[in-house]
């Protein structure tokens, strides 16, 4: 380990059971010294596991439904409480859509459940974000990582209405990220993610066709949840300080490559 965040205090969202990304990015901030809060909504801290990981990292758990201002006001203040200091790096690491749930299809979706989409898996960051510049809570340099997925940029049929909640969380971290970097150094990225074997992701009709073929498609194989942890260990770390406003690709060359040998190999007569 390197003390990539030694001296460095966070939030990290979303960490639900130990196959959430989350609960790898929390594993590796810790390995790398930095002290931090752990949150979810209140209904996800029923499964408890979370606080097996509060122990594993010496992290206190703070409940707040990401789409509440009063909850994630109480977040923020209270992490600066608990870490002594303003927060360094954040991790939104937050996907749901009651569509996708239901198994609505993209056609025929329920709009009150497509509000719920949207709030969660997108507005959950600006109002994150908003808070967070009301009260000051965040250090210069400091910075904010999501996470996406290139459904927001083509169509994945069965991504549902979770495509959508992509592209605006994508466009919120462009547009956000240029009023926090002005006013505060402070930064703003999503990291655009393989498919990974998650609550989240598994939850998305046909997972094990998208899997295998993102995997047979990307050069270098699907990045796994723990590589995508060191990849947002790298964007809390001072060694990425001039990245902003960026949506980063981390899915082993997926998004670039037109087909691959392997696939071709499938079609050939
Ligand atoms: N798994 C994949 O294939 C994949 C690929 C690319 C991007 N992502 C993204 O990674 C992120 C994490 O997902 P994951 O795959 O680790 O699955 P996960 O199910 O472990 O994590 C999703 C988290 O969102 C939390 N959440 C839901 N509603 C909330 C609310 N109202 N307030 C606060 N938290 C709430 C859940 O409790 C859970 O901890 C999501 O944004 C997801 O879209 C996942």
């Amino acid at each position: 380990m390197h003390n990539l965040l030694k001296g460095k205090r966070g939030i990290i969202f979303g960490a639900l059971d130990p196959n959430s990304i989350a609960w790898k990015v929390a594993q590796r901030c810790h390995q790398e010294g930095a002290a931090f809060t752990l949150t979810n909504a209140p209904v996800a801290m029923r499964l408890g596991a979370i606080n097996d990981l509060a122990k594993e990292c010496n992290a206190q758990v703070i409940p707040a439904d990401a789409t509440l201002m009063p909850d994630l006001e109480n977040l923020f203040s209270k992490s600066m409480e608990v870490l002594g200091g303003k927060i360094d790096f954040v991790l939104h690491s937050i996907g749901m859509s009651p569509n996708v749930r239901k198994n609505k299809p993209y056609t025929d979706i329920d709009y009150d459940f497509y509000h719920k989409t949207l709030d969660i898996s997108a507005m959950s960051l600006h109002k994150t974000l908003q808070t967070a510049m009301k009260l000051d809570a965040m250090n210069e340099w400091g910075s904010v990582v999501a996470l996406t997925y290139i459904a927001a940029q083509r169509v994945f049929p069965d991504y549902n209405d979770m495509a959508d909640a992509k592209s605006v969380l994508e466009s919120i971290t462009r547009s956000f990220g240029y009023h926090y970097g002005k006013a505060k150094k402070v930064r703003v990225n999503t990291i655009s993610q393989s498919p990974t074997k998650t609550t989240a992701g598994s939850g998305v009709k046909g997972f094990d066709g998208f899997f295998n073929y993102a995997e047979m498609m990307s050069p270098l194989g699907n990045a796994s949840a723990e590589a995508c942890a060191n990849y947002c260990v790298s964007l809390f770390s001072d060694l990425t300080k001039m990245v902003t406003m960026q949506n980063l690709f981390h899915d082993g060359g997926f998004s670039f490559t037109g087909v691959s040998r392997e696939v071709m190999e499938k079609f050939s007569s």
